[in-house]
């Protein structure tokens, strides 16, 4: 039997779960692993024996119009190719296929509305909208090849238009609804998108956000960008259209053919950009292509969730603006013919029990959250999840950043009822598929660890100076064999593409960003990134963008931005900042600060706290030592300031913080 959550015998919850602490390893239960897709740990070795004769084997569950001749073509390192000569369609593998074999009436998406709104969309029915979008496209004048920007809430129509888009092999360039309209220019900029899809409106909280009109004041002359295509959502009056260049999607889709035969697409065509943070504060366009992706987002789907598509639903608690969206809200999910849930809220709206609510009605079997709303949901306590019947949950996975021994213990006894597996599954946007986690039915878990490489993944944790192999021990994180996933290359940024990942260890060896360490058992914890790169709730930021945003302020000097840790997101934006001649810094002038950011970036960027700094630590080749400001903002010892071309600005800035305390 189960436990149940709540102390039964006296003892509270949070008793048991420092009890729990101790507990080094959680072992598959002998029901999961009878029932698990695998549970014969010779996988791993058959995998590593012969990793390409196992991706091979990945890519065969996929239907495909013409084979591969070559499973890697590695003769142009680290511009890896996967399955060349092979011909498929992402969206005939995600549909067609399954509708073809008489599963049209299997419900893709329960999607479930912030007001209540139920709409369970059929295989069937994608299949159907999907194809007159993608004609509607291309009575646009989209053509293979031609990038069609995406910006939409968390609604069916965003899988029917990544999906129309894959149909045709027009390249998708999704922006999280998240950002701000500013971001979604310069990434339409960046990417050349000749079409922009959009919503007049989205809802969040009980409020809706006028998207069309706000994408309207900030896109200005793209000459790129010819239409926009405008969903009709939030139901809103006075919608502004501009003539000759913005559509209904409603209306392009009645006009448009029903039928749109897949197009057959070499194993390399892109699929989709996805621009994400790093070092500098001009985002990547991380560039993904067709045969080696799918094969990846549906192999790690099945295996890693164990999922049978016929019992189970699945729920990826993600948005689809970021990779965990992509992968598995739709192409992974799709591939492999499941159910899945689609939440169009928050966590805490219409009432903070939703998802259980949400999880109950839908009888959801998987699920895969991140850690952030883990902690949250402690936070409000376990009287909330007790109260609905979670009982049809077998497995859940958590994603996005570390996730603490306390709160992985808490989602195990109270969301899974102490029965399901966690899966802690450790990836990247590059990636585009997991790449470190447990297999249910076989690892023994450590609480707070991704544990190992998927079968067919090498992963190792190598010196930061000399870049050899840890045993046991701290340091950089590298993945040392291509994976069919990977990344090709960032958009039109070749050079940038081979100087970030694979300058410092060679084109053998990927270079994650991630610190790491491997234990005795050969497990591996993630510690965070080594870059400039800052994780809040999920989310990933480059300190660089955010301070680039502040500076726009006309009474910045200069700003300095590191990730915190918090409590709730795991780390929080933290910015000094330096104000011009004498101004003083104020309340006012601290939202004004945080306006500009949600303006440039997006309102998950503004930072939690500012400190007003008279100047910056430097070293005398004026670079901000970073590492100093996040000892002062974390309150801990100073490391070294000999470096430093003034060591006497730590102390006034020590002062300064004491000041505002
Ligand atoms: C960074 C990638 C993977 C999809 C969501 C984020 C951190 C991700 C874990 C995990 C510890 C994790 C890493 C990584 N991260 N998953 N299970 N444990 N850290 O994708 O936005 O590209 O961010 O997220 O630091 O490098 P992303």
């Amino acid at each position: 039997m189960a436990d149940t959550a709540a102390g039964d015998s006296g003892t509270s919850l949070e008793q048991r779960l420092d009890a729990m602490l101790e507990i080094e390893r959680f072992d598959p239960s002998q029901q999961f692993r009878e029932q698990a897709l695998l549970s014969d740990p010779a996988v791993y070795e058959r995998a590593a024996r012969d990793p390409q004769g196992w991706w091979a084997e990945q890519a065969e569950a996929l239907d495909w119009f013409e084979r591969w001749d070559t499973v890697l073509d590695d003769s142009e390192p680290p511009f890896y190719k996967w399955f060349t000569g092979g011909k498929l369609n992402v969206s005939y593998n995600c549909l067609d296929r399954h509708v073809d074999a008489g599963r049209g009436d299997r419900v893709a998406y329960h999607w479930r509305g912030e007001e209540g709104e139920r709409r369970d969309v059929t295989y069937a029915e994608l299949h159907r909208d999907v194809q007159r979008f993608a004609n509607a496209l291309k009575d646009l004048g989209v053509q293979q090849g031609d990038v069609v920007g995406i910006y939409l809430p968390m609604i069916p129509e965003v899988v029917v238009a990544m999906l129309a888009c894959a149909r045709i092999g027009a390249p998708h360039n999704v922006v999280f609804g998240g950002f701000s309209a500013e971001s979604v220019k310069e990434r339409m900029e960046f990417s050349e998108a000749k079409v922009l899809v959009t919503v007049d409106g989205a809802r969040r909280k009980g409020k809706t956000a006028p998207i069309k009109a706000t994408v309207d004041e900030h896109m200005g002359d793209l000459a790129s960008l010819k239409t926009v295509v405008v969903v009709r959502h939030a139901r809103l009056d006075g919608v502004p259209m501009t003539a000759g260049r913005d559509v209904w999607f409603d209306e392009v889709c009645a006009a448009a053919a029903a039928d749109c035969p897949a197009e057959p697409l070499d194993a390399e065509h892109p699929l989709f950009i996805l621009y994400t943070s790093g070092s500098t504060a001009s985002p990547k366009g991380i560039l993904h292509t067709t045969g080696g992706y799918l094969t990846g987002v549906a192999a790690t789907h099945r295996y890693v969730f164990d999922l049978k598509p016929d019992e189970d639903v699945w729920w990826c608690a993600a948005d689809v603006g970021w990779i965990t969206g992509h992968s598995y809200i739709v192409y992974g999910p799709l591939a492999n013919g499941a159910t899945s849930v689609m939440w169009e809220g928050a966590p805490d709206y219409p009432h903070k029990g939703i998802w259980w609510e949400v999880a109950e009605e839908t009888r959801a079997t998987l699920l895969y959250a991140a850690p952030t709303a883990i902690r949250t949901f402690m936070k409000w306590g376990h009287e909330i999840p007790e109260r609905y019947d979670l009982s049809a949950l077998r497995l859940l996975g958590s994603v996005g950043e570390p996730i603490n021994p306390k709160a992985w213990l808490w989602y195990h006894q109270v969301i899974g009822g102490g029965r399901c597996p966690i899966v802690d599954t450790w990836w990247q946007t590059e990636t585009g598929a997991i790449m470190i986690t447990p297999l249910p039915g076989i690892t023994s878990t450590k609480p707070g660890s991704a544990t190992t490489p998927f079968p067919g993944v090498a992963a190792e944790v190598v010196g930061e100076g000399d870049g050899e192999p840890i045993d046991s021990g701290q340091g950089l994180l590298v993945l040392t064999q291509p994976w069919p996933s990977m990344l090709r290359t960032l958009y039109k940024e070749d050079e940038r593409f081979v100087e970030t990942y694979f300058a410092r260890f060679g084109k053998e060896r990927y270079l994650v960003g991630d610190a790491a360490r491997r234990d005795r058992d050969g497990y591996l914890w993630i510690i965070g990134r080594i870059d400039d790169v800052v994780n809040v709730s999920g989310h990933r930021l480059s300190t660089a963008e955010v301070e680039s945003a502040i500076v726009a302020h006309e009474k910045v000097a200069e700003a300095a931005v590191i990730g915190q840790s918090d409590e709730d997101t795991g780390q929080a934006i933290c910015a000094f900042v330096t104000l011009n001649g004498e101004i003083e810094g104020t309340d006012e002038l601290i939202a004004e600060i945080g306006a500009v950011v949600a303006e440039r970036i997006g309102k998950f960027a503004r930072p939690k706290r500012i400190i007003w700094a008279d100047d910056l630590p430097k070293t005398r080749s004026g670079k901000i030592m970073r590492r100093l400001l996040r000892d002062i903002a974390e309150g801990r010892a100073l490391g070294d300031v000999t470096t430093l071309r003034d060591p006497s600005v730590m102390a006034s800035l020590e002062s300064q913080i004491k000041d505002a305390q």
